[in-house]
């Protein structure tokens, strides 16, 4: 028996980092998991391993931010799985930039990604989550648990220099998470936010090791540069190290889990106490 048995999850951006290790504890603690990335290979390398290690997944490649997107990985999930209980909105990337030179693009991309499209996925998973949920009140049925979980970053919470894009961006979902949650509670739907620290994926490596991304005919490099992680003083994090995407995904987990169903609206911070 696992804590997600019965339970249909999809995860944007689960190809790689946490997404990827979100969509694989869930899998194993009996969830069907949809997974979505950008690029479509890292992605069906995941629902392989889950399929491998005896779990159901399946795969819905594509930009999050492409405005049919939404309703065609809610379609998807509901034409194999026939429900939704858990939506993560974590896909995305970084396109840091001093304020004084920052574009638009750069401004308006990371705001698609971070800010817009959680809001559209969230109102496209209407029907699964909020109408069924009511009708189930309605009717008196014992209540599945449906959530959403939004991704958020300490750089949202406390702002960071050279992300005015990000850190806007990243706050932002934290005002779409308590909206969401006062609108949706009545019926039992949570929403609560995971705000990441500093976690050992490829958004924090040396930009210098040269990982790139390609969105709408952009390339945009990844990373921190070397510089900074030079600089970088991991005694402000209490526990002193960066946090694997393992016990980032298990943020996830824990606010997605039944035990949460008196938790709503909240911001659970995996940061290893960084910014306390
Ligand atoms: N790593 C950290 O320290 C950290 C800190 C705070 C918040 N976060 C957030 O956590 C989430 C996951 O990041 P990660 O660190 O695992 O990075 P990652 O790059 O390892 O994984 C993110 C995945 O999202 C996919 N993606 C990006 N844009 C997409 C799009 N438009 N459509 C579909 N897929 C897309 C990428 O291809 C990638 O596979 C992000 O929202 C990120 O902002 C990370």
């Amino acid at each position: 028996m696992g804590q997600f048995d019965n339970h249909v999850v999809i995860i944007t951006g689960s190809g790689r980092g946490i997404g990827a290790e979100a969509a694989k504890q869930f899998a194993a603690e009996g969830a069907k998991v949809v997974i979505n990335d950008l690029n479509p290979e890292p992605a069906q390398e995941v629902a392989n391993a889950i399929k491998t290690a005896g779990g159901e997944a399946l795969v819905v490649a594509g930009d999050v931010t492409a405005s049919d997107f939404p309703e065609r990985i809610l379609s998807q999930t509901i034409k194999a799985y026939g429900k939704l209980n858990i939506l993560v909105n974590n896909a995305g990337f970084t396109w840091d930039g001093m304020v004084h030179k920052m574009t638009d693009d750069q401004w308006e991309a990371i705001l698609s990604v971070h800010a817009t499209t959680p809001f559209r996925m969230i109102r496209a998973a209407t029907p699964y989550l909020r109408d069924t949920a009511k009708a189930e009140l309605e009717s008196r049925q014992v209540p599945e648990n449906r959530c959403i979980i939004n991704v958020s970053s300490t750089s949202g919470l406390h702002g960071n220099i050279g992300q005015a894009n990000y850190a806007f961006a990243k706050m932002g979902v934290v005002g779409l998470t308590k909206t969401i949650a006062k609108e949706w509670g009545a019926f039992g739907v949570r929403c609560n936010a995971v705000a990441f620290g500093f976690i050992d994926t490829r958004l924090t490596q040396s930009k210098e090791a040269g990982e790139v991304i390609e969105v709408a005919g952009t390339t945009v490099a990844l990373g921190i540069p070397q510089k900074l992680i030079d600089t970088r003083n991991e005694r402000s994090i209490p526990l002193n190290r960066p946090g694997s995407p393992k016990e980032a995904a298990a943020g996830i987990l824990l606010m997605a889990s039944p035990m949460a169903s008196y938790i709503t609206g909240h911001t659970l911070e995996v940061t290893g106490g960084m910014g306390i």
